[in-house]
């Protein structure tokens, strides 16, 4: 039976710009922001980015010009660096990952390419994360992301009732262990894949509350957790299967075009992404950087 999604405009109302010129681009999350230089953004605009980002989720600020160097300083002006495992940062860049896909390349694989939020199997996953698009090709290569309030608020009280006592377990498996042969395709990038990632399988509650806004959030994610404490796997793939379909529901969701030189930040905490791998053939080079966050906390389940 299918399941008729649907959310309104003011989940992602345009607020009282002021200091800067924000304009959202669907419903249920995200929004462009032009008209400053974020190498020389001062200090009564910085936290206006800030809010502007806790209030649309992800934010694609336009024409951009950043060196590496630029983008740690910018990094770093939300936060402290997040822990990026599995992949060889950049030379003499610790902090930074070269997200790099030839037009050579023989496989379509792209890194990431399946929905996720960063790093959730960490103790402490990253609160944002940071990637700058330096060449895009001329179509395809969208990045896709997900509301995750949206999804929790759409599930039925009594559904998020059960949830709220329940923790995820989240584990890179799929991503980076043993089996994760997908990485084989990734000719550009150096991923650490094929060992036991046992040490890296934590759980975290289903429903986390959002530690800015107090708003509870659906925080799984099909790339990461793969089952539910306490549950058989019988018992937890439907569950996780039918929170998934409802996290991808299209009402909740936008799509970023990227333009050459547009730095877009996602609050990871509410939000899920997937690259597209549409460009097959032509090329993609970015480069991705996350802001440390804190321990997942339970939500309240109102
Ligand atoms: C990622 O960080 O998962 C990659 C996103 C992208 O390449 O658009």
């Amino acid at each position: 039976m299918p399941e008729f999604f649907y959310t309104t405009a003011a989940n992602n109302r345009a607020r009282d710009g002021g200091l800067l010129d924000v304009r959202p681009v669907s419903g249920a999350l995200g929004a462009d922001v032009f008209g400053i230089d974020l190498r020389t953004l001062d200090d009564e605009r910085q936290p206006a980015l800030r809010q502007a980002l806790i209030d649309h989720q992800v934010l694609f600020i336009r024409d951009q010009d950043l060196s590496v160097d630029d983008l740690e300083y910018v990094t770093q002006r939300f936060g402290e660096f997040g822990i990026e495992p599995y992949v060889q940062p950049m030379p003499d860049h610790p902090h930074v990952v070269h997200v790099r896909k030839e037009a050579s390349e023989g496989t379509p694989m792209v890194f990431g390419g399946a929905w996720h939020s960063d790093w959730s199997f960490q103790e402490t996953p990253p609160a944002f994360t940071l990637l700058y698009g330096l060449d895009v090709p001329t179509h395809g290569g969208d990045t896709l992301y997900s509301n995750m309030y949206l999804a929790c608020e759409w599930l039925s009280p009594a559904m998020r009732q059960m949830l709220g006592s329940l923790n995820g377990i989240h584990s890179p498996e799929f991503g980076y262990g043993p089996n994760s042969r997908h990485n084989a395709g990734l000719e550009s990038m150096q991923i650490v894949w094929g060992s036991n990632v046992d040490h890296d399988v934590r759980s975290h509650p289903l429903i986390t509350r959002h530690p800015e806004t107090g708003r509870d959030v659906l925080f799984v994610n099909p790339a990461y957790t793969l089952g539910i404490e306490g549950m058989k796997p019988e018992e937890s793939r439907p569950l996780l299967d039918y929170l998934f379909s409802v996290a991808t529901a299209p009402a909740f969701t936008c799509r970023m075009r990227w333009t050459p030189g547009t730095l877009a930040i996602w609050d990871n905490r509410c939000v899920w992404h997937q690259p597209i791998s549409d460009y097959f053939g032509a090329r993609r080079e970015m480069y991705r950087t996350t802001v440390k966050g804190g321990v997942p906390e339970r939500g309240l389940v109102s």
